[in-house]
């Protein structure tokens, strides 16, 4: 159980639709937690948003299909499964689920998995 507030199916409202464009990495900082949000080919992924190598801002990333590359040394990181490796695997990044409701993207509060 986090120490957070609020449960892991808990949707909170993040950004527009329109923010989002395909390939597009969107920084959210979520309740003190950095999130990436990003869409691709229509499909909408919410990851953690600091690289577990050394810390980089991963929404200055970029993306290849399904890979977020990191802007820092270039670890890749499955936006499916948040599994990371830079020579070696490294420790997954959160998941978070992703709703669109209307025009509006919703994340969880909480990671949905590698919490
Ligand atoms: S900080 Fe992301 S690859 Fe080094």
């Amino acid at each position: 159980m986090s120490s957070k507030s609020g449960t892991s199916s808990e949707y909170v409202k993040v950004a527009k639709v329109s923010e989002v464009n395909e390939g597009s990495l969107k920084r959210i900082d979520l309740d003190g937690d950095v999130v990436v949000l990003t869409n691709v080919g229509g499909e909408y992924y919410a990851i953690g948003g600091i690289c577990h190598h050394e810390e980089w801002d991963l929404s200055e990333g970029m993306l290849e299909g399904h890979t977020l590359v990191c802007a820092g040394h270039g670890a890749e990181w499955d936006l499916k499964t948040g599994t990371g490796k830079y020579d070696e695997p490294l420790e997954p990044e959160p998941l978070y689920g992703v709703k669109i409701e209307g025009q509006d993207i919703l994340i969880t509060r909480h990671p949905v998995k590698n919490k």
